[in-house]
């Protein structure tokens, strides 16, 4: 952390000139999901867990209405107004925090401008929530320099609204919900149809959650995404037709959806639901094997989470499925899949501590044989949600 923000002081510096009193610096991590993947928008439960890794945010205060935005990670430097922002391709990655600023601006908060100076070892598009990590350390700066007092949860729809309308992605609450309000040591249970979340400890033992990349882009994600989205909608309306009191896929149970299932009549649609349905079930199990410590049956529910995914809701991908299926056959492995939208991105997995180097040479190897390149280990623990850092560690960490 500390080279990082080091350089990230200087650069910040060099952008934004003036007293190193007034800046402020912000954290907010990545997540990784665990199990409970794309349910969150069909009111299901997801278990998700904030990492270490994420974005530090150096903030000076403006007075001019002007937001100027800076990553150390990305080229340009655009700048708004504060009213009347607008979604613009050519600004990048600043869309992010633009976005949030007009939802928060929607929502009431007066702010007077800032710049704002992003750094962050979170890879970007490869699922573990670069993007949330943005919107909520913007959020969390905001409601800081503004004084709004805005509650963490408000934040955390502030910022999904921000995804949703100003980005133009459909994305459920889950990222921005990890992001923001993650505890270290803890996986959070967030039951997506109430948005009450239960604090898991992510007692592993002798065991340590890997998370690693393809290295392969989310190619069409967002538009992927959406049309998983729509499909959904479409297999609920189907399921209406017979019982307009289910106004969640999630909300029907395993042997529900058996007895009705038929009512969905196009196969593809039929499968997008079954994922739906068997994947909640598979949360609410392995949740209790893992308060049980039951890490085999925790494990073999990865598994079976990802098969769902490759094969019901088509999700995964050649360079993913090589990926988890190296893990799966890897020493000390209980357990993986893929984690995040999918389409390309991250594979998480439940390993031996004992075996770990082991398993990422093997892992390595097989997926380098079968993709033609590499894949990259993270080395992240659990952390805490988005909140402010003492700008002073920056400052130190410069001398
Ligand atoms: C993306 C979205 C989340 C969730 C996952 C899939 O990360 O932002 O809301 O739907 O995909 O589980």
């Amino acid at each position: 952390m500390r080279g990082l923000v080091a350089g990230a002081w200087r650069e910040f510096l060099a952008f934004s000139p003036g007293p190193a009193n007034d800046v402020r610096l912000f954290f907010a991590p990545g997540r990784v999901n665990i199990i409970g993947e794309h349910i969150d928008y069909n009111g299901g439960r997801v278990f998700p867990a904030a990492l270490t890794l994420g974005n530090y945010l150096l903030v000076r205060p403006r007075a001019d209405g002007l937001a100027r935005f800076a990553s150390t990670g990305f080229p340009g430097r655009p700048t708004a107004p504060v009213s009347g922002l607008r979604f613009d391709a050519a600004d990048g990655f600043a869309n992010y925090p633009k976005g949030v600023l007009w939802a928060l601006r929607e929502r009431g908060v007066g702010f007077a401008g800032a710049d704002f100076l992003f750094a962050g070892d979170l890879p970007d598009g490869a699922g573990l929530s670069s993007s949330a990590s943005v919107q909520l350390a913007t959020a969390v700066a905001v409601n800081a320099l503004s004084g709004a007092g805005l509650a963490p949860l408000d934040l955390v729809l502030a910022c999904q609204r921000a995804e949703n309308e100003f980005v133009g992605v459909r994305s459920g609450i889950m990222d921005q919900y990890a992001v923001g309000m993650g505890r270290a040591g803890f996986a959070m249970l967030l039951d997506t149809a109430t948005l009450v979340g239960e604090y898991v400890p992510l007692d592993l033992g002798e065991r340590r959650l890997v998370v690693v990349n393809t290295n392969v882009r989310r190619e069409l994600a967002d538009s992927r995404y959406n049309e998983r989205r729509a499909e959904c909608e479409q297999a609920l309306a189907r399921l209406r037709a017979v019982r307009p009191d289910v106004r969640q896929l999630a909300q029907l149970s395993v042997a529900q959806w058996d007895k009705l299932q038929a009512v969905v009549d196009e196969p593809s649609l039929r499968r997008r639901a079954r994922h739906v349905i068997t994947e909640n079930a598979r949360v609410a199990d392995a949740v209790e094997a893992l308060r049980a410590g039951r890490m085999e049956q925790f494990g073999s529910l990865l598994n079976a989470s990802h098969d769902s995914l490759r094969r019901d809701y088509e999700v995964t991908g050649p360079q993913l499925d090589a990926l988890v299926d190296a893990m799966q056959r890897a020493p000390g492995c209980l357990g993986a899949r893929m984690t995040g939208a999918g389409f390309g991105g991250c594979a998480v997995a439940v390993v031996d501590s004992a075996a770990m180097a082991d398993f990422t040479a093997q892992v390595q190897a097989a997926y380098e044989r079968a993709v033609g390149h590499c894949a990259t280990f993270y080395k992240s623990g659990v952390g805490g949600g988005a909140r402010e850092l003492d700008a002073r560690e920056a400052a130190f960490a410069d001398a």
